[in-house]
This record gives C-alpha cells, structure tokens and sequence, in this order.
C-alpha cells in the first residue's frame, strides 16, 4: 500500500488497508447524488489510489441507457463534481470497470439482469462475490430492492448494504424498513448514510474531545452554560420540492444530521474506537433527550426576500410546493440532555433554508469567569469563553477569549484563537461520501448509524410532530436572506441568552 510519503495525495485521508476486491452496484445511478457525490467521491479515490485493485462499478436505474453512455454521462459528472484535476488514465480505468443495467425492479427480470451482470463481473475483474449495494433511492421502492437483493445473495464473498436518507418518515415506517432488511441481512452488514459524519470536522469533534486533556474535565453542566448547534443554509430547496414538502426542515436535517451533531458533542468517551463502542455511547444521548415542550420549539417557513443580493421567491412560490403549504424549512429548538453531565444545560439547536448564509457550527458557551477582578467598565467589551467549531465554510475550531487591549490602563476585550484547516493542513478536505464509500468497503461501521440510533431520533421528531399538528402555523414567518423567525430569538431571550452573532 502506498504511504503518505510515497504519495502526499494520502494525506486527508486516513491511509488502512485496502478493501478486498468487490464490485460497487448503485442504485438510483441516474439520480443527483449519483452524480454530484457518488462518482465524484469514487474518482477522488481512484485518484489516490484507494480503490482495491480488482473492483468494478454497476449504475442501475430505470433510464435506458448504454453501457457507454453510461460512463460518458458519469465522465461529465467528475468533470464538473470532482475536487481533483481531471486525468484521462484514472478516469480510463475506473470507466472500464463501470456497467449499466436499466431496470426498475419491477419489471420482470430486472434483477436477474443485475444477477448476471455481477456473475460477469466476478469471472472479468476476480471480485470474488463480495458486493456493496448503494440505495440511492425513495423509501417506497427500498423493500422491492432489499428483498430482490436478498433472495439473490452471492453465496461466495460478503455483502454490505449502504443506505441513503431518509431512512423512513416516522418511527414505524423506520421499524417497517428495518424488519425488511432484517429478513435478509445483518445489522453489521447494514450501513446507514448520515453524511455529516463523513465531515472531516465532525470527526474533529471527536479528536478536539479525546484527544486532548484539557477539554475533557471542563465539559459539563459546571463549567459549560450552554451549547448552540446551528445548520444554516442560504440555499433554497433546489428543485426538491416532492421530497421536500413531505419532510421539511425537522426530517431533512434535524431528524439526523442535527442529533447525530448533538450526540457527538455531548457523548461519554467511548472505550474505543470500534463502530459498537461509539455507537453505543452516542445511543445513550440520544435516548437521554428530553421530549421539548411546544414552547421550547420554534418552526419556521421562509418567504421572499434576498439571498447575496438576489431576490428569491418564498418556500410557497417555489416550484411543485402547494400555496398554502405548512412545510417547515427552519426549526429552532431548546434541548435538554438528561443526565449527570449535561442536566439543566440547553442545547439550543436551529437549522433552516434560505438564511443568511451557508454555516454549520457548534459553539460551547462556558461560563462567565466567577469574580473578574477588573472595573465594570474595563470588561465592557469582554464575552463569556466560547469554543466554536466550524464544520463548514472555513473548517476550523476558534476558542474565544478575553485579552487585554495594548496600551495604557485594563481594557478587555474578545479576541479570538483560530485553528484553520486550511492553514495547518495544506491539503483539500476529502468529500465526507469519500470516507464513508472506503469505509463500506472496508467493513467499518463506526461512521454510520445503528437501528438503534435511528429510531431514537424518530421518536424524538414524532412527538414534536405531533405537538405541531394541532395548530396551524403562519407562515411565511420569515423572509429569505435572515436569520430566521423573531420567535426564535425569543426562544433564547426568554432565557436571557442569544444566538451568537455572525
Ligand atoms: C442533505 C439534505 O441531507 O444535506 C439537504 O437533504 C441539505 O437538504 C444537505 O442541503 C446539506 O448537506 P451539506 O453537506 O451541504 O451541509
């Protein structure tokens, strides 16, 4: 295997082992992610080498197309997608690898056509049976393909199933979805996309947390006052609009990306770093939550306005959504983690479309220092400690603090302590759906979430949807290109607390 040293293109990537030798069938190959994630991140690591040796690529989906146009139609895909210049020789041998069969699975036959064109492959390229399934398809189609899949298990090799979100709508479509699964396939065999865990910075939160003594024995209800997750976006629902209306912003991001977020944030160490141990501490926070009541959270829909200075239309003029449509594209909520280290601590967590600009962040409010020994006055400009890690843009952990202004007398004042990626690094941050398609391969759940998990943070979005049910929201309640409804701001006020400036 090629070491860092050998190849500087390692660098950013975790360099183990190499996967055995598998063919990589993707379902739902004409779709977006397809094209905006999938064959871009496996052209990344064709690029640096972390493909197994014998591996090949099959896109099925319901399009006719050619094996040819196949590959030409991914080949636009990484010119326009990939981080990587484009090179015609990686280009050229991840292509030759790469099949199409156009089948919706309802057709007669369409996986006996899948069937055979993986038989092929493992007598072409030696993949010896081992198989990773992507479903990059609706839910409503999942059981169809998980029990074709099942009932044609290579009995050579092993299989791994990759599931994209949403993984259901509520927690008894979820249990209906696993007990399907579950008829053919192992939890171990199941791995469960929530991108964010891909995030280079979101595993920095593990690292940032365990990897260093001094945080550790200051994270908890003594020292921290609070804890503010925002996922703010500036762009708008981008064509989605039939998935979208059925989801709003509480199961496209709150429902996973946001808890998974929290969880790794507020987690006990784990004992290892093993998929059981990280996941069985992260489950512990998630089953800790406290329902919010209906005060304590706050949902919003965005209406027209402007976004880096362009006008845009409101969530109810977008195309496809209905004109009275009572979607949620924000939600702003105050939760509890209930127990010994965080009881009585908020997490105030807010996520929506069409804010102000695109920024993920968890900020660690720490309290204010017991007994400055300064005037009033001389501190004026001076803010509690706050520990902000930016998972994107501008990767990077910044510690807020006090600091004496130069010159006569004591004034204090915040300054700021950054750590950037891009400054101590100097390497492009690998796309989180690199990691996560290695680590499918390699067998490596430790990135993905557990049944467990995922049903822990529906029930948790099912009794807030209830609790919504009852009224009728009025909506728009705020314009594009803001920081989202004024409710949400008094959520905090009330506790005499506010978001942190941008
Ligand atoms: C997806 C959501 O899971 O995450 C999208 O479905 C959202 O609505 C996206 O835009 C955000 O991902 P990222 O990586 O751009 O923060």
């Amino acid at each position: 295997m090629a070491t860092t040293q050998e190849n500087p293109l390692l660098e950013g990537l975790q360099v183990r082992r190499t996967p055995d030798p598998c063919v990589l069938t993707i379902f739902g190959a004409s779709g977006d992610l397809t094209k905006k994630k999938l064959l871009p991140a496996l052209y990344a690591l064709a690029f640096r080498g972390l493909l197994p040796p014998r591996f090949a690529v099959v896109g099925v989906a319901r399009t006719p197309e050619s094996d040819d146009e196949f590959r030409e139609r991914m080949k636009e895909a990484v010119q326009e997608h990939a981080r990587d210049e484009f090179r015609d020789e990686v280009w050229e041998a991840l292509a030759e690898s790469m099949r199409y069969v156009a089948t919706d699975f309802s057709d007669e036959g369409g996986e006996d056509e899948v069937a055979r064109t993986l038989s092929e492959l493992d007598e072409e390229r030696g993949t010896g049976g081992n198989r990773v399934y992507y479903l990059a398809i609706p839910p409503s189609v999942f059981p169809t393909v998980v029990d074709a899949l099942g009932r044609r298990r290579s009995t050579e090799g092993w299989t791994r199933l990759i599931i994209e979100k949403p993984f259901g709508h509520d927690l008894e479509s979820a249990q209906t979805l696993t007990a399907a699964i579950q008829e053919h396939f192992t939890e171990d065999e199941v791995f469960r996309i929530d991108h964010y865990l891909g995030k280079e910075t979101v595993q920095n939160m593990l690292a940032l947390r365990f990897a260093n003594g001094i945080f550790e024995p200051i994270w908890n209800r003594q020292f921290i006052d609070h804890v503010q997750i925002t996922v703010a976006e500036s762009i708008g629902i981008e064509g989605r609009a039939g998935y979208y209306e059925q989801a709003g912003a509480i199961r496209d991001i709150f429902q996973n990306h946001l808890l998974q977020l929290l969880a790794i944030t507020a987690m006990e160490p784990p004992i290892d770093f093993t998929a059981e141990s990280v996941r069985n501490e992260k489950v512990k926070v998630l089953r800790s939550l406290h329902t919010p009541g209906p005060k304590s959270v706050v949902r919003g829909q965005y209406g027209r306005g402007f976004v880096e200075g362009e006008e845009v239309p409101g969530y109810r003029e977008e195309q496809g959504v209905a004109p009275d449509s009572t979607t949620d594209t924000y939600v702003a909520a105050k939760l509890y983690v209930d127990n010994w280290r965080w009881a009585d601590t908020p997490f105030y967590v807010r996520m929506g479309k069409r804010l102000a600009r695109r920024e993920t962040t968890i900020a660690i409010q720490f309290k204010r220092a017991p007994h400055p020994p300064f005037e009033e006055t001389a501190a004026e400009g001076l803010r509690p400690n706050v520990l902000i890690v930016h998972i994107q843009p501008d990767e990077g952990v910044s510690l807020a603090i006090g600091a004496k202004v130069p010159g006569q007398g004591m004034t204090i004042r915040t300054v700021h302590m950054d750590f950037l990626y891009g400054g101590a690094f100097r390497t492009g941050m690998p796309e989180a759906y690199e990691r996560l398609i290695l680590d499918a391969m390699l067998g490596d759940a430790t990135l993905f979430t557990r049944t467990d998990e995922v049903e822990e943070q529906w029930k948790l979005v099912d009794a807030i949807a209830a609790a919504w049910k009852r009224d009728r929201p009025s909506f728009p309640n705020y314009a594009a290109g803001t920081w989202g409804p004024p409710s949400a701001d008094e959520l905090l006020a009330r506790d005499s607390r506010s978001w942190r400036r941008h």
